[in-house]
């Protein structure tokens, strides 16, 4: 008899505990942030791009090097960030990496119509390309000059880097923190300092040109679902409709790269957690198993 109510009572201990972990935690989350569907970074909206010539593109990239640096082909930006950020309220990225950022679908629309590809009102590219065939071959050029493989953390400072700092990496939109020694007798460290203000300077020129500074991206991958990252970060205006943040428009591998980062950054003990896991699984599982033996024992002869 005794053993029928203590199974009643697990029993209820586990549907009680089943209904909180799929039932009512799902339920508030769907509730704080509404499912999005994705479509696989594939821009579905975007025009396919005719096909381009990389020969052709280089004899055009000067449409683009008058405001972009290309610092792997040795082109230098006309101004330093901290000015650029004063003439366009951003410093535009370097686009040595471009080809293996961004789609190319993507890229095309950006030359011609840059709203409409990155779906924002106030986005400091102009137009920059009469044709889809001008805006393909300078596609194709960017892609011949990419490098095959980019580290994770490049893809996110070249893609993200010159809006959102990332403090656990030392990371701001001017680049990483200089490693500066500070004067032994004065313990004063004037080039950190200059470096810091002139982080401040941009940043107020940022935040002026957003509407408000975007977030560090420290914990972020903490803070957010997964599948609300991804939808996200391809097309914010899902999420926050008439958000400050452009469709960046980075192809689905270059996406995985920059979330394998923000998990690298962000949750760094995530492998040991993973590697842990099982062992404490175990040791519960073992755990319970002697705990039972020894009660059966103790109670053998009382009921
Ligand atoms: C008048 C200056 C100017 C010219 C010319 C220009 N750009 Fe830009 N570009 C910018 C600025 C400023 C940004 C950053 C805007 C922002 O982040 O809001 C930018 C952003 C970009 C980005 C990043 C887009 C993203 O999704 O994050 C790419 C790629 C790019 N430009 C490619 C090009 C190419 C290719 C050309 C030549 C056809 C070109 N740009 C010409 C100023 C310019
Ligand atoms: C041109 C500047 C710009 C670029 C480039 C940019 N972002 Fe943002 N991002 C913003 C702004 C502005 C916000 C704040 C949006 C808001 O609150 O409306 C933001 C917000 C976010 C958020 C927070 C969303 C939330 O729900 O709180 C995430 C996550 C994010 N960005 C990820 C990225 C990633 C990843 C990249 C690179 C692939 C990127 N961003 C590139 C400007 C940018």
């Amino acid at each position: 008899m005794k053993k029928m109510k203590e199974l009643k009572v697990l029993a209820v201990v586990v549907f009680f505990t089943l209904i909180t972990y799929w039932g009512v935690e799902p339920y508030a989350h769907s509730v704080m942030h509404k499912h999005v569907e994705g479509h696989d970074f594939k821009y579905p909206d975007l025009k396919p791009a005719p096909k381009g010539n990389p020969e052709k593109g280089k004899q055009l990239i000067a449409t683009c090097t008058g405001c972009h640096s290309i610092e792997s082909q040795g082109i230098k930006a006309p101004m330093d960030a901290l000015a650029a950020s004063k003439a366009y309220g951003v410093n535009p990225p370097d686009l040595s990496n471009a080809g293996a950022l961004y789609d190319e679908k993507f890229l095309v629309d950006l030359m011609q119509n840059p709203n409409h590809a990155t779906k924002v009102k106030k986005f400091a590219m102009p137009p920059s390309v009469g044709s889809a065939q001008d805006a393909a071959d300078i596609a194709a050029y960017l892609k011949s000059i990419a490098p095959k493989e980019i580290s994770n953390k490049e893809a996110f400072e070249s893609a993200c880097g010159r809006c959102h700092a990332m403090r656990y990496a030392k990371w701001t939109q001017l680049g990483e923190i200089p490693k500066t020694k500070p004067n032994i007798k004065t313990k004063q460290d004037p080039e950190l300092m200059k470096f810091k203000l002139q982080v401040a300077e941009y940043q107020e020129n940022l935040a002026n040109y957003m509407g408000k500074l975007p977030p560090d991206l420290s914990t972020i991958i903490r803070a957010r679902s997964k599948q609300y990252l991804e939808t996200f970060v391809e097309d914010p205006q899902t999420q926050l409709p008439g958000t400050a943040m452009p469709r960046v428009g980075v192809t689905k591998e270059a996406y995985e790269k920059i979330e394998q980062y923000l998990e690298a950054v962000g949750d760094s003990s995530k492998p040991d957690r993973e590697r842990i896991g099982p062992w404490v699984i175990g040791y519960f599982v073992i755990f319970t198993l002697l705990a039972y033996l020894w009660y059966k024992s103790n109670w053998r002869d009382i009921v």
